[in-house]
């Protein structure tokens, strides 16, 4: 058997060594892995429960190491093997997500992204044979767990190719980056597996906290280095151009580099802050995050908005760094290289300087405001002379009988903390592709406001729709709300 690292590239290696192996660790599905029905897992500890379960699918729950070897690959196999490889890669993600959603184009009536983008309706989340949502609601989690009833599309989101892991982007961004700038974001074992509809709206509107009579000062248009200048200068002082000029500014980081250990046809100068968090916002691009040791427990991560960052105290899924100063850092010195600064050192690490690069960065990121939300009054609730029925019910119950606002607290709709859903209470421990589904852990409660332009939902981007969260929340927190409430929560989230 291949030796199986904890970490991004030598899986790569692995790739090469063996696909078979990897197809081995992707083939284990829940209806194999895991407890039979018939285990007596009640009366163990959540944790004893996962153990047991995790053997009995073979999951290994330590790395053989948390470091990966700094080799350099000869370039010219290692493309050719790999993008061969890519159409079966491919199509193992996309059977997996044809399983688990309903990913057919269907835009919601009476809703549009800020700047127009249609916006995804309906839960798209299927059900497991034989059930409805309404009997799943009535059951207790140990019943959904043993009868393994538990939606497949509620469990982790393995990345495009978990075993290999890294940064990925959309299409659209891809040609635009590359039409007016020329670098070159393509993978050639990889392309990004949600279909554009699902994903935000592009290029995203911006909006500054210190000039919200401009509205959207993108002026419609991917903010990159070309043209960053003559949108900006005259709007923002010397010190956020500055901040600015550096998040669009390519880095290296460890698949677009320079090496011969990257996935980038040509040789790269790297990614820019404005890659991923495009335009301040974010264009679901994903990558796995970087603070997680063996690869197979690593989570996929859909790119959060940076819209309101300014609000916020707490920074990363579960990273939980506290300042925007700090995550700045952060990104290009440890998530940017899988957490690794050995292979940093190699591939090209670049340390900003706290006083005069890092505090400038963060401080044009903390102007990026929310979207406008006018049926919002300044406590960040409903202004009832301009919202209607439904909207006002959805209120209602997302401060009510939903207990939304237990944690999504207004005017933002976070409370600046993290909370473990447990979500491991519906489904035995087992291998999706490649990654492990057994518990998520405590996550940042991300903030509400604006959520309709932030597709796909959750840390993982497991949840395409606004109704997919509401029927996911309606499960994992015993809700039991009708059809008619679910939807009325659905039309207050779009308001926010
Ligand atoms: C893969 C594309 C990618 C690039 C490039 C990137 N980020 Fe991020 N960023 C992410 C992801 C994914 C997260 C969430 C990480 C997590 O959940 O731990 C994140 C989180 C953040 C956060 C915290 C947001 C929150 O709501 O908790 C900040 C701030 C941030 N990034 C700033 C930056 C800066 C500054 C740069 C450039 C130096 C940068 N990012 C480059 C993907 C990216
Ligand atoms: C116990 C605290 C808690 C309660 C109660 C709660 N949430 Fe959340 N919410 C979270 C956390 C934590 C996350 C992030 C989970 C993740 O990413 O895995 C989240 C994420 C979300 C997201 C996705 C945000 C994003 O940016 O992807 C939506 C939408 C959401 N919640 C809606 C709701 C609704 C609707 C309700 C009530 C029916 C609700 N939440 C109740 C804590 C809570």
């Amino acid at each position: 058997m291949t030796k199986r690292y904890s970490v991004a590239i030598p899986v790569a290696v692995l790739c090469l060594g063996g696909m078979a192996a990897l197809q081995r660790i992707g083939a284990q599905q829940p209806g194999r892995a895991g407890a039979s029905p018939e285990t007596p897992t009640q009366s163990l500890s959540p944790a004893e429960r996962i153990a047991r379960e995790a053997r009995a699918a073979g999951i290994e729950l330590r790395g053989e190491t948390s470091y990966a070897p700094v080799s350099e690959p000869d370039f010219g196999p290692l493309m050719q093997k790999m993008s061969a490889a890519k159409a079966g890669v491919m199509k193992r993600q996309m059977d997996l997500l044809e399983q688990r959603y309903d990913m057919s184009d269907r835009p919601a009536s009476g809703v549009a992204m800020s700047k127009g983008k249609a916006v995804q309706g309906g839960v798209r989340v299927k059900l497991p044979q034989g059930v409805t949502w309404e009997q799943l609601g009535a059951m207790t989690p140990d019943e959904i767990r043993t009868k393994k009833l538990f939606p497949p599309g509620f469990l982790p989101l393995p990345h495009p190719n978990h075993p290999e892991g890294g940064m990925v982007f959309p299409q659209f961004h891809i040609d635009e980056v590359k039409k007016q700038t020329g670098r070159d974001l393509a993978r050639f074992d990889l392309d990004l597996d949600l279909p554009d509809h699902f994903l935000p709206e592009f290029p995203p509107p911006m909006y500054l906290t210190t000039r919200t009579d401009l509205g959207d000062v993108s002026q419609g248009k991917l903010v990159t280095s070309e043209n960053f200048y003559e949108l900006f200068n005259g709007i923002l002082t010397p010190k956020q151009i500055e901040g600015l000029r550096l998040l669009v500014t390519p880095f290296p980081q460890q698949q677009f580099n320079g090496t011969a250990d990257r996935r980038s046809e040509r040789p790269s100068l790297g990614v820019t802050c404005f890659d991923c968090h495009v335009n301040g916002h974010t264009n679901a691009a994903t990558h796995l995050v970087g603070d997680i040791r063996p690869q197979a427990f690593r989570h996929r991560i859909d790119i959060p908005t940076l819209r309101g960052v300014n609000v916020q105290r707490l920074f990363g899924s579960q990273r939980a760094l506290r300042t925007v100063e700090d995550f700045t850092e952060f990104e290009q010195r440890a998530a940017y290289f899988d957490g690794d600064p050995v292979i940093a050192t190699k591939k090209g690490m670049n340390i900003l300087e706290r006083g005069s690069q890092v505090h400038d960065m963060a401080e044009f990121q903390e102007l990026l405001n929310f979207p406008p939300a006018p049926k919002l009054t300044v406590f960040g609730t409903l202004d009832e002379s301009r919202a209607t029925p439904e909207e006002l019910r959805g209120q209602t119950l997302f401060f009510g009988k939903g207990k939304c606002g237990v944690c999504h607290v207004a005017p933002y709709y976070t409370d600046n903390n993290m909370h473990d859903l447990q979500t491991e209470r519906f489904y035995s421990a087992h291998m999706i592709n490649g990654r492990v589904a057994a518990s998520d852990g405590p996550i940042k409660t991300f903030p509400l406001r604006g959520i309709k332009d932030s597709p796909p939902y959750l840390h993982d981007g497991r949840l395409l729709t606004l109704e997919d969260t509401v029927e996911f929340f309606n499960l994992v927190l015993g809700l039991k709300l009708t059809a008619q409430e679910k939807s009325d929560i659905v039309a207050f989230m779009r308001v926010l």
